[in-house]
């Protein structure tokens, strides 16, 4: 090296950058690539093999302009419009100013956490808790600070005492995941009223994920949008991803009736310039799709589970939460250190007994929780393939057990 630059300071990464967790989801997926010869049931990543709907591949399909133009800051007006009418079926009064597109719900909760936070601010959220919030909380500089809830009690969000222990003068919103993922727990309408009162008295802002919400399998979940009393301080952030199984689209939504917020989200927008305006007449064509698709879906995803469920119900020393919506389920294994088990099923665990060599990837507890010393008997599932393919990989995962055990 030159001797001008011998003294030059060293070069730094931000602290931010440093302090971005690896994807509990994604961690084990780069020693799975690896490995050849072996049939991995892959429960770790709520990727479903769904087919996209095909008014949704034709409407990609049917692009032909000669230029791939930048498109408004907010999104498209006909897919503002055509996200506005899709919540008004639930919510109505909505309009293309209550809604923002994004490049999937992930920029919707980033753009949520910078619009509502200043570096330092808090973010409450019900745990165990979607991985990714840590990394969209640290993009914005802001902490989550977890709102611990139990499995044998459904995941509820515990009583106004509890919540009002955890507020402090840094505290901006309450952020919570309905249906859940990893719980796969629906909150009831008597529920949300609650927090959303308690949020209200507060001074925080109610930011609801609601990318599962077309699935459930008892009772709709109610959308915050229908929180009668709190439109000002709800913020929804739904997506294409899991409804229309299309998480390669990348398209989302960040809707509120709160309109000086939204015009506020404009111009973040404006600063990353609009999301890919050839995506979002694909979402278009989905976002019409009539409410028969949405009975489909459901069904789907119900069969799934219970098939799952009813798998996981075999194995001995196992408890778990019945999912009401979404597609995943927290199981509370025998084992004390869930991260040791999942990568000794990737790297060491094989079940031959089927004539192939066959094992089964999990996410690991810990990576839910802000602690990462929590959830260390606990992994989460996803039931994103069939159902033969399911019962399969968890009677894989029952064999690993049992042999990891003994
Ligand atoms: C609860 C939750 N919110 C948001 C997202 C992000 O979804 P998108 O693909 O729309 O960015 C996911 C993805 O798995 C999720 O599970």
């Amino acid at each position: 090296m030159s001797s001008t630059f011998q003294n030059a300071p060293p070069l730094r990464l931000s602290r931010r950058a440093m302090a971005i967790q690896e994807s509990a989801i994604r961690k084990l997926d780069a020693s799975v690539n690896k490995v050849s010869g072996v049939f991995f049931h892959r429960m770790n990543i709520g990727q479903p093999d769904v087919p996209t709907p095909r008014a949704v591949m034709d409407a990609l399909a049917a692009e032909d302009s000669q230029v791939l133009a930048y498109g408004p800051a907010s999104g498209l007006l006909e897919c503002r419009d055509a996200a506005a009418a899709f919540h008004s079926r639930t919510s109505p009064g909505l309009t293309r100013e209550h809604t923002v597109v994004t490049q999937g719900g992930s920029e919707a909760l980033l753009f949520a956490m910078v619009g509502l936070c200043d570096p330092g601010d808090e973010i409450l959220v019900p745990e165990p808790y979607y991985t990714n919030y840590n990394g969209f909380a640290t993009f914005a500089g802001a902490k989550v600070v977890p709102v611990p809830t139990r499995l044998d009690e459904g995941f509820a969000i515990p009583s106004d005492d509890v919540l009002d222990s955890l507020v402090t003068e840094r505290t901006r919103i309450f952020l919570f995941a309905n249906p859940g993922n990893p719980t796969g727990a629906v909150y009831g309408a008597e529920q949300l009223r609650r927090v959303a009162a308690w949020a209200r008295r507060k001074g925080l802002w109610l930011v609801a994920d609601e990318v599962y919400r077309a699935i459930w399998f008892s009772a709709p979940p109610l959308s915050a949008l229908n929180l009668a009393g709190h439109e000002d301080h709800v913020i929804v952030v739904d997506s294409t991803s899991k409804t229309f199984s299309a998480c390669g689209l990348r398209i989302g939504f960040l809707v509120s009736r709160n309109l000086e917020l939204m015009e506020r989200l404009e111009r973040l927008g404006q600063a990353r310039l609009g999301p890919q305006p050839r995506g979002q007449r694909a979402a278009i064509a989905a976002l019409q799709l009539p409410e028969s698709y949405y009975a489909e879906v459901r069904h789907i995803y119900k069969s799934r589970v219970d098939a799952m469920m009813d798998a996981l119900a075999e194995i001995p020393g196992l408890a778990f939460h019945r999912p009401e919506g979404a597609f995943y389920t927290m199981a509370r294994l025998p084992v004390s250190d869930t991260e040791r088990f999942a990568r000794w099923l990737v790297d060491e665990f094989r079940d031959t007994t089927t004539g192939r060599a066959e094992s089964v990837v999990v996410a690991p507890g810990p990576g839910f929780y802000a602690d990462p010393s929590k959830g260390r008997d606990e992994i989460r599932l996803a039931a994103v393939r069939e159902e033969s393919q399911l019962r399969r990989a968890v009677a894989v995962l029952g064999a690993g057990l049992r042999q990891f055990r003994g």
